[in-house]
């Protein structure tokens, strides 16, 4: 079977499904976007990265493509073409193709784009029981990275460092040698008592929805969260670390700059939370559990 995608109100064969020279997601990386988990057949948490993609668009006054209604219809198309069960659906939306000018140019249609691909959840849980490496790295984005931007040669370049130190994920440090967020994930500890540690909402991350979802349900199971930045050095000395996204669920962080974290092997906490995620996951997708919120910074 042929993959098609969907492009500005059509569903396109692969080989033909192109957007414009001059769209501005191509020369100003001018675009927002989405990564959606999809389990038998249905969109993990699809409204809360809708209210995310909505509220990032308002952000950058990139006006909406069509109704959140109408989105729910494409991706649901897309999914049902593609015949994908398991993966994951990506979702861009760009100001549009028009003159190359800085400023934004006016009565242009914003450009979306909708792929979905297959994803062996199953592959990624046995490389969570085996937990990851991960490397430090200059955050070296810009002022506004909860806003999720496809402007992403930053992260780019910071994962090529850690694939290139054969980690899965780089942690991003600000200036105050604070761990921002890994380069495509959220970055969690535990400490020594037990405490989960997360970096709190503001700029300097995005507001992740899967740590929205890990949050609730930490929270049900009576665990205390800090939100607050954490230095290498803390993880150096946590019992545990894990990053948290669409793709990866929770994947433990077994070292750092190739440094043990904790004992070095995957943490029970990680592993319990991962175990609580999969579950609400499932439930999520088949529309018996809410969807996790949205939480603007
Ligand atoms: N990345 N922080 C950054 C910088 C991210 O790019 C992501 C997601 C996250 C986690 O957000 P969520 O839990 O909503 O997926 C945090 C996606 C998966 C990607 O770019 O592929």
């Amino acid at each position: 079977m042929s993959r098609v995608a969907y492009v500005n109100g059509r569903y396109t064969p692969y080989r033909d499904a192109t957007v414009h020279v001059e769209d501005r997601g191509f020369q100003f990386a001018d675009g927002v976007y989405e990564v959606i988990a999809i389990i038998d057949g249905r969109l993990v948490d699809e409204e809360g990265h809708l209210v995310r993609l909505e509220r990032n668009l308002d952000e950058l006054r990139i006006a909406h493509p069509m109704s959140r209604a109408a989105l729910r219809v494409v991706f649901a198309e897309t999914i049902r073409r593609n015949r994908v069960r398991y993966g994951s659906l990506y979702v861009q939306v760009t100001r549009g193709a028009a003159r190359r000018e800085f400023p934004f140019p006016q009565g242009v249609r914003p450009t979306l784009v909708a792929i979905a691909r297959m994803l062996d959840w199953d592959k990624v849980a046995k490389h969570a029981a085996k937990g990851a490496a991960a490397i430090t790295a200059p955050d070296l984005r810009w002022a506004r990275c909860d806003i999720k931007s496809v402007g992403l040669l930053p992260a780019a370049l910071a994962k090529q460092a850690a694939k290139e130190a054969g980690a899965y994920e780089a942690w991003l440090l600000d200036e105050n040698g604070l761990v921002t967020e890994g380069s495509s994930s959220n970055a969690w500890i535990v400490t020594r008592d037990g405490v989960l540690v997360t970096r709190q909402l503001d700029n300097a991350i995005l507001s992740g929805i899967t740590r929205s979802a890990i949050m609730a349900l930490a929270r049900s199971e009576g665990l205390a969260i800090e939100q607050r930045g954490f230095t290498p050095q803390e993880a150096f000395e946590a019992r545990e670390a894990f990053v948290t996204s669409t793709t990866s669920f929770v994947m433990p962080i077994t070292s750092l700059d190739g440094r043990p974290i904790g004992n070095g092997a995957p943490g029970l906490l990680a592993g319990k939370l991962r175990v609580l995620y999969e579950a609400y996951a499932g439930h999520q997708a088949a529309g018996t559990l809410p969807s996790a919120p949205y939480l603007a910074p």
